[in-house]
């Protein structure tokens, strides 16, 4: 008779993976596969969600160019107030992009400090620049998705905003991106209103999500 093959049991190969991922800040080296993923993932979450000319416009070649910038202005930096992390598969290879920062003060753009309360758009509610930190980009490669790394890269940028004395992260989205609202919501984010966002000369509408940093970085130390 022949046995009949274990399944594997499903929470036990859930822990596995989630112990396997690994996040850890992003390396010059780096440059050329985030630009790949950024790409990929982009143009995969993006499409029929912004313009066309934005999805068309991106290639790996330019994409990586911008990273490698950014990884070097990183490295010179000293205390930076912003950071990039990497999340590798089991080949050590990178499958997710993280990038976060302090909020800016008021005069300097309209991230953090341009929320839009969604009941009263009149009335902008003003976030504290030395309170608040954002995530400013995350994405994780359609084939790595739902596998712990979108939630370990924003653990990662909470603990580097948290010793820098941040209290509040914020999250803003494309409002009509519901998958990766589903996921800022199940990681405990509260919806705190609306803000306009423009890229590349296109206005549109992102959704804002806040999470008190204590009380978040308080889940990881008990998962
Ligand atoms: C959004 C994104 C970063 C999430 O990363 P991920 O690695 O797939 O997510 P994780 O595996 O860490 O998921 C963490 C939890 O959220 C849940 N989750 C993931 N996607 C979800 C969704 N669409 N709706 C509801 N829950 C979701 C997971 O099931 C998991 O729950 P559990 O572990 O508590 O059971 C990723 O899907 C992505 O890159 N999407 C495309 C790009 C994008 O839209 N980025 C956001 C731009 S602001």
């Amino acid at each position: 008779m022949t046995e009949t093959p274990r399944r594997p049991d499903r929470e036990a190969v859930r822990v596995d993976l989630v112990k396997t991922a690994c996040v850890r800040p992003g390396r010059i080296e780096d440059a050329a596969r985030m630009g790949a993923v950024f790409v990929e993932t982009y143009r995969a979450a993006h499409r029929g969600q912004v313009p066309d000319d934005l999805i068309e416009c991106r290639t790996p070649e330019q994409s990586a160019r911008g990273w490698e910038r950014a990884l070097r202005e990183l490295a010179a930096t000293t205390d930076p107030d912003w950071c990039i992390y990497v999340a590798q598969d089991e080949r050590e290879q990178v499958v997710g992009i993280a990038v976060g920062r302090l909020a800016r003060p008021p005069h300097d753009g309209a991230d953090a400090n341009d929320v839009r309360d969604g009941r009263s758009p009149d009335h902008p509610t003003t976030p504290d620049p030395l309170g608040d930190g954002e995530v400013n980009l995350l994405y994780v490669q359609p084939a790595h998705q739902g596998r712990g790394h979108g939630r370990h890269l924003v653990h990662a940028v909470a603990r580097f905003l948290a010793a820098r004395g941040v209290q509040r992260l914020v999250i803003g989205v494309l409002a009509i991106n519901a998958p990766a609202r589903g996921f800022y919501e199940r990681i405990g984010g509260r919806l705190i209103g609306y803000r306009p966002y423009e890229e590349d000369g296109h206005v549109m509408e992102e959704a804002v999500y806040a999470w008190d940093l204590d009380r978040l970085l308080d889940t990881v130390s008990v998962q």
